[in-house]
């Protein structure tokens, strides 16, 4: 089985005298000013969940947009930062960008354009020309900063998500000779009918195409991408080797499905400092008395959160019984509130809240507690160890990480996962409770047998959901895209 510490021997061994270079968007650890000192938190997201521990099981060097309004004052005079801050093993390098450059390439292009483009929510994209400026201007800055790292050596580079479809190509224009280049893509890629209405589907192509190798979270992604490069561009599709060659080069395509780091999980959960979050918790909320169920989700539109919580409304219409039995609690980590889409959805779900509240509380017991403040890791871990069910909704999800770090908390076996068949996550918990979100019947049938299920049933279900992360844990899936990676310098 595939550990931090096997990861890291392997990378000890096979990376020779490469540099090992990852760059995504949004930063591991963010600092910022609370009652005039400086402290950090994790960044929100799964690309964080996801790399973090790699990174500190590999130590390269992580490139990210420096976003914290005390990023600054704790970088050295290259952005440069060692983290964890408590223990640090890796560096941390942070770009900083402008505030038109923060609107045109992250809350225009990335997440009003590509985020609505792959994600069947039914939002509308919205391409602007000036926001695409904005997306090559930044893709072209990270490029460079990351050529000024690498100098005349040779280097792995590991690109994440939608936020730099332009970046292989820039690097491999600037660096022909020295850079083995992989690219993973954290959320769904869509099918050709929806790709086909972006302005720049072609260039979006061309520069993933410039990588050795881009990642899918499952299979069928993979496939929607070879429709969308059949369809667009002048290219061999070599369906054998599972890969696409283009002007000579050849990128290839595969499946990884991302995880979570289980056994540090699983440790975490049973440290002091969740125990004693879990006292806390229960009686800063009240949650004695009640059974508890649970979502924690960034809050944007594909997580399907009013329509999770139109799903308890109607458990509770069909079930009255249920009522001062049962308490729904949601923690939301505030995002890309200057999108006005997500500023709606924000201003919508407390308007539910309100509502359902209103229409079903007695007495002192309300059915839903919304958390908006922000949770530390070891708080969240004791939520998932604190409730009976936890859900999980989104109308469309790459992966999501939130129900396998659920699962990886579960070190009692029990707790039963309510899941929506639209996550890439649903093809492996297969012994989840699996729903269709926007069918709120659904959704309130799946709470109900989630409540119903016996303890032992519960049980068995959870075993069998946590051999599985645990076996496709973070550094399985790691492992195998560099081992893919090693492939171009050692071939076979
Ligand atoms: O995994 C998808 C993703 O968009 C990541 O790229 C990102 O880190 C995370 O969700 C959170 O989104 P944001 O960084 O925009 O808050």
């Amino acid at each position: 089985m595939w550990t931090k510490e096997s990861l890291h021997e392997f990378i000890r061994e096979k990376m020779g005298d490469y540099l090992f270079i990852v760059v995504s968007n949004r930063e591991p650890y963010v600092h910022l000013y609370k009652k005039g000192k400086i402290e950090y938190i994790r960044g929100a997201g799964g690309v964080v969940t996801a790399l973090d521990p790699v990174m500190q099981a590999c130590r390269g060097l992580w490139v990210v947009n420096g976003s914290g309004e005390a990023d600054r004052k704790v970088t050295d005079g290259q952005g440069k930062i060692a983290v964890p801050p408590d223990n640090p093993s890796y560096t941390l390098k942070r770009i900083w960008l402008t505030k038109e450059e923060e609107n045109g390439y992250y809350y225009g292009y990335s997440n009003e354009a590509i985020w609505p483009l792959c994600h069947m929510a039914f939002q509308r994209p919205v391409f602007r020309s000036e926001d695409w400026e904005y997306y090559q201007q930044v893709n072209k800055k990270f490029a460079k900063a990351i050529m000024d790292e690498v100098g005349d050596k040779k280097a792995f580079i590991w690109i994440q998500d939608y936020h730099f479809c332009l970046l292989p190509k820039y690097l491999k224009e600037m660096a022909p000779n020295q850079l083995i280049i992989a690219h993973f893509w954290h959320i769904p890629w869509p099918g050709y009918e929806a790709f086909s209405i972006c302005p720049q589907r072609k260039e979006i192509l061309d520069g993933l195409l410039a990588n050795d190798l881009l990642g899918f979270h499952i299979r069928c992604h993979c496939d929607n991408f070879f429709s969308a490069v059949d369809r667009e561009i002048e290219s061999k599709i070599d369906r054998e080797r599972f890969s696409v060659v283009r002007g000579g080069h050849e990128t290839i395509i595969r499946p990884y499905p991302i995880s979570v780091d289980f056994q540090g999980i699983s440790s975490v959960v049973e440290s002091q400092k969740v125990a004693q979050a879990m006292d806390a918790l229960k009686e800063e909320f009240q949650l004695s008395g009640c059974r508890l169920l649970l979502g924690i989700d960034r809050i944007d539109y594909t997580k399907g959160i009013p329509e999770r919580m139109a799903g308890i409304d109607r458990l509770l219409e069909k079930h009255p019984e249920y009522k001062e039995k049962i308490v729904f609690l949601q923690v939301g980590e505030i995002s890309r509130l200057h999108i006005p889409r997500y500023k709606a959805l924000n201003d919508e779900i407390n308007a539910l809240v309100e509502q359902i509240n209103w229409k079903h509380s007695t007495g002192m017991w309300k059915p839903i507690i919304m958390i908006r403040r922000h949770m530390s890791f070891s708080e969240l871990l004791a939520l998932n160890r604190l409730c009976d069910v936890a859900v999980v909704s989104s109308l469309h999800d790459g992966m999501n990480l939130v129900a396998k770090e659920f699962v990886s908390s579960r070190v009692d076996n029990q707790g039963v996962l309510v899941l929506s068949e639209f996550t890439g996550a649903s093809r492996e918990l297969t012994d989840a409770i699996l729903i269709n979100p926007f069918d709120r019947d659904q959704v309130a049938e799946g709470l109900f047998t989630a409540l119903e299920l016996s303890a032992e049933d519960a049980q068995k279900r959870m075993v069998k959901m946590r051999n599985i992360v645990e076996l496709n844990n973070i550094f399985r899936w790691a492992g195998k895209a560099i081992s893919e990676l090693l492939k171009f310098e050692f071939k076979e």
